[in-house]
């Protein structure tokens, strides 16, 4: 069967475009995919973290794939350093790619700002723990929002890499799964902003622990345009209302051209009022389902345990065979 591994950072709330761009994805393919679902607590130390947050965030963002959709019983779900497969992996691989490969990321970039010298080795190792995550269960697709798509190819490289080195075909090489109308959900203080955890303005994000209200807010405060007369798509011209009508036809489940016809000449403020009643209609069953599930940490602990126990088994095989196909004795 094709297994599918994806995760999160747990670094606090978990936004819309965590949401429609990747959760959403992974529950329609869990019927048909074996699931892995991690917490990436690993990679989310890669900038400082306050212990206890960490903690409470890890509970947090399983609560949240429970109440998208992830089914536990299907999916394993389960905090990535409570595998020592990932690190030891991560270790095996860097050694199979060379600098120039990460000097390529984009993100890296971003991230480390200005001050590259004081950046931290794992912010820029990053893709390589990255590319671990998946082989180590041999993953077949990852389901991942568009700004992943550069170390997904990255962990393909390096799968390649690894299998070359070692004349073997061990590791398959992962597919991307970059679907529907949000893969790259844009900030509501500015279309042309990827819609991110780290940004200073609680208002360029929806949270999945957004109350009614604050959606309602967020929806109305969001950046208009001063084109007149009905909402139209256009990414360049009009970059707000593109990503409101991408969120909205991902909501709806239909496509961006369905979502503007549906609107009927509508102006932009009376869109964004459908925007808003149909986000709440879909949003509230989430926020209310989370509540519930962080009310019974210990259930929470207990899909954890469970998902540890399933993903361990595959990861322990996997680096049996890997440190055999190495040479360690
Ligand atoms: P992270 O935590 O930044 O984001 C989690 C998922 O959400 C998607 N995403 C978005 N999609 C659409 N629009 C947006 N504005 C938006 N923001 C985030 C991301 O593409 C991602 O799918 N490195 C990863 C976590 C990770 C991982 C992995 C993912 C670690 N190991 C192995 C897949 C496979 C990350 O930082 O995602």
């Amino acid at each position: 069967m094709n297994r599918i591994l994806s995760g999160v950072q747990p670094t606090g709330n978990l936004h819309l475009g965590n949401y429609l761009g990747a959760i959403r994805n992974w529950v329609s393919m869990q019927d048909s995919y074996e699931c892995l679902f991690m917490l990436a607590d690993l990679h989310a130390i890669t900038v400082p973290q306050e212990p206890a947050a960490l903690r409470k965030s890890v509970r947090e963002t399983a609560a949240a794939y429970i109440a998208c959709g992830v089914n536990p019983e299907k999916a394993a779900i389960f905090p990535q350093s409570a595998i020592s497969g990932h690190a030891e992996l991560a270790w095996i691989l860097s050694c199979h790619t060379p600098l120039g490969w990460l000097n390529r990321m984009t993100q890296f970039k971003e991230k480390s700002g200005k001050n590259k010298e004081n950046a931290p080795l794992g912010l820029y190792s990053y893709p390589v723990l990255m590319a671990a995550d998946i082989i180590l269960y041999k993953a077949t697709h990852v389901p991942v929002g568009e700004d992943q798509k550069q170390h997904l190819e990255l962990c393909r490289d390096i799968a390649g890499a690894f299998n070359r080195a070692y004349k073997t075909e061990f590791f398959p090489i992962p597919e991307p799964v970059i679907l529907g109308a949000a893969t790259r959900i844009m900030s509501l203080r500015d279309g042309t902003k990827k819609m991110s955890k780290s940004d200073e303005s609680d208002y360029s994000r929806i949270n999945l622990t957004d109350d009614t209200d604050t959606i309602a807010l967020k929806f109305r405060k969001a950046k208009s345009d001063m084109v007149e007369g009905p909402i139209t798509y256009d990414e360049t011209a009009r970059p707000e209302a593109a990503n409101l009508l991408n969120i909205y036809a991902t909501l709806k489940g239909i496509t961006r051209e369905q979502a503007v016809a549906e609107q009927d000449g509508k102006n932009f403020s009376a869109f964004k009022q459908s925007l808003t009643d149909l986000a709440v209609e879909k949003l509230a069953p989430i926020t209310a389902r989370m509540r519930e599930l962080l009310a019974t940490p210990d259930y929470i602990d207990q899909v954890l345990a469970k998902g540890v126990a399933k993903a361990g088994g595959t990861a322990t095989q996997t680096m049996r065979e890997v440190k055999d196909l190495v040479g360690f004795l």
